[in-house]
């Protein structure tokens, strides 16, 4: 199938002029927006249903999972560990919930019919704040994907990447291995600066083809032709 999906065009052209400026100026000052009552409830029921299921296993966060489609692929992949993905789209995660996988509790469907990995969570909160209440917890992440990040590819909307983002810091310090996937390399190399510059480790970035397409986006720039590039650094 050919798609018609567009590789971002942007008046940007490289990395941000201002990006190290701003990754540091928020590496400096705490990040003190309030808490959205809708999110900590969100954080709450889920992380309960977390200790609850699986209390102690390793954990994965699909971070802007969209349907979900990467995080069901991801909970199969790694059975003994627990997936959480968050979208702040409760259409989308509907649409995926009406597919092959399930929130939440059994391993079965009312009917009785396996509906997927029992390992998997999806959960509508806004990652600015769950991010940074899973932070407050204690919480540290053994894997955590960031597939295909809306690119806010205008010059003006450096601070809507996530890696221009006040939030940045505390998206680093949940730790595990971080992995970033986008069709747009300039977004993936502001990445690996804004890594570098926070944490001192090396963030490579590289030209990739997955063997299967992971998630919905992913599957969407493919059937276009766009390259794929990706990091991945362990900040364990
Ligand atoms: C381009 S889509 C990619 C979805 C999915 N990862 C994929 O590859 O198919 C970006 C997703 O990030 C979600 N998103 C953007 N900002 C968010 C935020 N602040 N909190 C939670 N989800 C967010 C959007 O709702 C959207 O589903």
């Amino acid at each position: 199938m050919q798609g018609n999906s567009r590789v971002p065009s942007s008046a940007q052209s490289d990395v941000h002029e201002h990006l190290a400026t701003v990754v540091a100026r928020h590496a400096s000052a705490p990040f003190r927006k309030p808490y959205a009552d809708y999110n900590r409830a969100a954080f709450a029921t889920s992380f309960a249903r977390y200790q609850r299921l699986a209390p102690g296993a390793p954990l994965i966060l699909d971070a802007g999972c969209g349907v979900g489609e990467s995080s069901v692929a991801l909970a199969t992949a790694y059975p003994t560990h627990y997936v959480i993905g968050v979208d702040q789209s409760a259409a989308r995660l509907q649409r995926g919930q009406r597919g092959e996988h399930r929130r939440g509790e059994s391993h079965e469907s009312h009917d009785g019919q396996h509906a997927g990995p029992a390992n998997v969570d999806l959960v509508r909160a806004d990652l600015v704040d769950y991010w940074r209440l899973l932070l407050d917890a204690g919480v540290r992440l053994d894997r955590h994907y960031l597939l295909y990040p809306n690119p806010w590819p205008k010059i003006g909307h450096l601070r809507r990447r996530w890696h221009g983002h006040p939030v940045f810091p505390a998206l680093l310090a949940l730790g595990g291995v971080l992995e970033c996937r986008s069709n747009w390399p300039i977004y993936i190399a502001e990445h690996c600066l804004a890594v570098q510059q926070l944490t001192g480790r090396a963030a490579v970035l590289e030209p990739f083809v997955p063997a299967q397409p992971m998630t919905p986006f992913e599957r969407k720039y493919l059937d276009s032709g766009h390259q794929l590039f990706r990091t991945v650094t362990d900040l364990t």
